[in-house]
């Protein structure tokens, strides 16, 4: 079990905490895993009140919990170690008595004065909070690794809203902690799909060895959502898809596909091998970007709550990418996500050569359109992996059509695949920072990323196209890998 501590959990009341983390957190308590000595504080600005506050939590998992209908007697348990605090960010009174709380709950249920501080308010309170603590000593540096008590931040994303926001944060982050103590949270990294990519490569023999230039033609990378802005449309509005989805989810994802082999699992081992990928990402600049990157907005998007008239803020995302490496070259990486398209799909695929001649070109009409390999690697939903390939159609003449080998996690494992963010709150109590993003990381993605944007926020970028809701995205997205001969595949 991990060590013994207590999570401070700013911004308890918003929509993260109740949908995601308490959940979460509720599922490791009642399967067991979490610290044996743990407690939780729930701070937000507005004023709470221990046993209402519970209520509220109670109320949520009824929601959200993984397993229904609750587990009472799991929610006893867990109820008894949420605890409260209130006050202004930047009020030194409400962080003395933080203080005050964190040091009795050290006592009560011997967490030895280990601290984890959850930070699911918006990026522009972390600043202020960062500060409040570090002056009422409740942050310390950690100059020797591994020494107890321990101190560490979760922070979510957006990290930054460009290269130039990402590095005053960072800096503000490194001049209060060591690089080991913050452990920034992209929940994609906490689902079993996405950490199984590294499985798959390198705990395989067959596929490694095709895994380049020579055997692959290009990879897709897909991000589709059914839903739209759900009620978020202020914050939406002003990230937009490629902040959202594509500078972390998707590079994140694109990493781990084009990554080295890293000389150990181990966190630093992965996490350069991954930097190395982001390095090699061929820049994207000013006129290049309508060659590149083509966005959309779904109809109806500036009639949601707190979207400006006239927005330009993209809801879609098409784009090709290139990573300038030995293994990559010439392999386009084509990345597409959005939102209200026709269905909820998040997958990668791996389009593979064809073969060098048409030896049964003679045999028939099908013979002549053989298809490519298609390796699959499905991340949500119908979690799984899929290969196609061509097969002899049963009959005299030698006809050939595609057939699927599909292993489908639900079925092989025959049991539920945990959400991502208890993983990855339990990595962060076990002090495995291997599925956290790293500073070098998040930079170089910005860096990759900013100027992309800073030509769809002119007018260099090209233009916004309007697609209809439930559909696949502008039709302009295809014209991406059709100037190669390629489409994407079917939503
Ligand atoms: C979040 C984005 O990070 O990821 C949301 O802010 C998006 O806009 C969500 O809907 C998608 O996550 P998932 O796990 O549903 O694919």
């Amino acid at each position: 079990r991990p060590d013994p501590c207590t999570l401070v959990l700013f911004g308890a009341t918003g929509d993260l905490a109740e949908r995601k983390l308490f959940p979460a957190l509720f599922e490791l308590a009642r399967s067991g895993l979490l610290p044996e000595h743990f407690a939780i504080v729930a701070f937000s600005r507005s004023k709470l009140e221990d046993a209402s506050f519970r209520e509220h939590v109670k109320e949520g998992l009824q929601k959200f919990a993984r397993t229904q209908p609750l587990d009472e007697a799991a929610w006893k348990r867990f109820a008894e170690t949420i605890e409260t605090a209130s006050g202004g960010y930047d009020d030194p009174e409400a962080f003395k008595q933080l203080g005050q709380k964190l040091q009795d709950i050290a006592k009560r249920h011997q967490t030895g004065g280990n601290q984890l501080y959850y930070m699911a308010t918006p990026a522009s309170t972390f600043p202020q909070i960062i500060k409040s603590l570090s002056d009422a000593d409740l942050l310390k540096r950690e100059d020797q690794p591994g020494k107890k008590p321990w101190h560490r931040l979760i922070i979510e994303k957006p990290f930054g809203h460009d290269l130039e926001s990402a590095k005053a944060l960072n800096k503000t982050l490194g001049a209060a902690l060591d690089e080991k103590q913050i452990f920034r949270i992209d929940h994609y990294l906490g689902k079993e799909t996405v950490q199984n990519i590294l499985v798959f490569r390198f705990a395989n023999a067959i596929f490694e060895p095709l895994w380049n230039r020579q055997h692959i033609d290009h990879v897709e990378i897909t991000a589709a959502e059914a839903i739209g802005v759900e009620g978020r449309g202020g914050f939406y509005d002003e990230t937009g898809v490629i902040r959202d989805m594509v500078q972390n989810h998707l590079l994140q994802v694109l990493a781990l596909c084009a990554m080295e082999p890293p000389v150990s699992f181990g966190a630093e081992d992965i996490r350069d091998e991954k930097n190395k990928v982001f390095r090699a990402l061929r820049p994207v600049e000013g006129g290049e970007v309508p060659q590149h990157v083509v966005v959309g907005q779904y109809a109806g998007y500036q009639e949601e709550k707190g979207v400006k008239k006239g927005s330009r803020t993209p809801t879609y995302v098409a784009m090709k990418m290139n990573i300038d490496s030995w293994r990559w070259q010439g392999v386009p990486f084509y990345l597409r996500a959005g939102k209200n398209l026709k269905k909820r799909l998040t997958e990668v695929s791996i389009h593979f050569k064809s073969v060098p001649i048409g030896l049964f070109s003679g045999g028939g009409d099908t013979c002549q359109r053989l298809q490519p390999n298609v390796l699959t690697l499905r991340i949500q939903p119908h979690e799984g992996i899929a290969l196609s390939f061509e097969s002899k159609i049963p009959g005299e003449d030698v006809n050939i059509g595609g057939v699927t080998m599909d292993m489908d996690y639900a079925e092989s494992f025959k049991k539920p695949v945990p959400e991502a963010y208890e993983r990855l709150l339990l990595d962060c109590m076990r002090g495995n920072a291997t599925l956290f993003a790293r500073q070098d990381s998040v930079e170089q993605a910005w860096g990759y990323i900013t100027p992309i944007l800073q030509a769809l926020e002119t007018d260099a970028g090209g233009t916004i196209h309007t697609y209809p809701k439930g559909s696949k995205g502008p039709d302009a997205a295809d014209a991406l890998p059709a100037k190669n001969g390629r489409r994407w595949s079917t939503l």
